[in-house]
């Protein structure tokens, strides 16, 4: 079979979405501005700079180069420390079987995240083995909306993007697929979500069959 499926990871296949918040939340903190959960869909799915630089602007600061870099090192430590004993209970409902389905199926997977930590993440949850191919935030220069992760992901497939299906709970996750050429599956809720091909709470909420219609429609 000549179709793939790439799953963003944050948010889609494991619950570290909130964590991501709450390293973002104390910096916020210790900057002494308010940061919400809705200001947070903003940062969903951005590369960790850029995700800094939308948080100074929600807090209407600005700073010099190396304290953003500063800061975005020690947001990164809460998250790790967050996540430090992150394993397999922390897979979002199905989404390993869904995986395992889908390559029943001969689909390729492939890992599209935005995460510098994704191999360290996949590796805890002990389903590193599972992807044909992986791209994350190492690998590329632009952060979502710009296609660049889902176009090299489907590369690294040997696939074409209009054969490729994608997984994200990211607004900036679902305009970076539609600008890779490819169907999108939102996942969260539709009124958060804009332009997927069809938006799902959850893999536990799709089957692999019903996922591919909507590459073949
Ligand atoms: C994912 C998350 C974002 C996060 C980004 C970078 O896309 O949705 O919230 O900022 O990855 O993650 P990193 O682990 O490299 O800081
Ligand atoms: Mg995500």
């Amino acid at each position: 079979m000549n179709k793939g499926f790439i799953f963003d990871l944050d948010g889609v296949i494991v619950d570290t979405a909130k964590y991501h918040y709450l390293a973002w939340k104390k910096i916020a903190d210790e900057l002494k501005f308010n940061f919400t959960l809705e200001h947070n869909e903003q940062l969903k799915g951005v590369s960790r700079l850029r995700s800094l630089d939308i948080l100074l602007e929600i807090g209407g600061m600005n700073k010099t180069e190396n304290e953003r870099i500063r800061l975005a090192s020690e947001k990164n430590k809460f998250y790790l420390e967050l996540i430090k004993n992150l394993d397999s209970n922390d897979l979002l409902p199905r989404s390993r079987s869904f995986i395992i389905d889908a390559k029943d199926k001969g689909i390729k997977i492939a890992l599209g995240s935005a995460s510098k930590n994704a191999a360290y993440i996949l590796k805890k949850l002990g389903i590193a083995h599972l992807f044909d191919a992986r791209i994350d935030g190492t690998m590329v220069s632009n952060a979502k909306p710009d296609p660049e992760v889902f176009i090299k992901g489907a590369e690294l497939l040997s696939l074409k993007p209009s054969n490729c299906l994608v997984f994200e709970d990211a607004q900036a996750g679902i305009d970076a697929a539609k600008n890779a050429g490819m169907k999108c599956i939102g996942i969260g809720s539709s009124n958060i979500l804009h332009s997927a091909d069809m938006v799902v709470g959850g893999l536990d909420q799709i089957s692999v069959l019903e996922a591919l219609n909507i590459l073949k429609n």
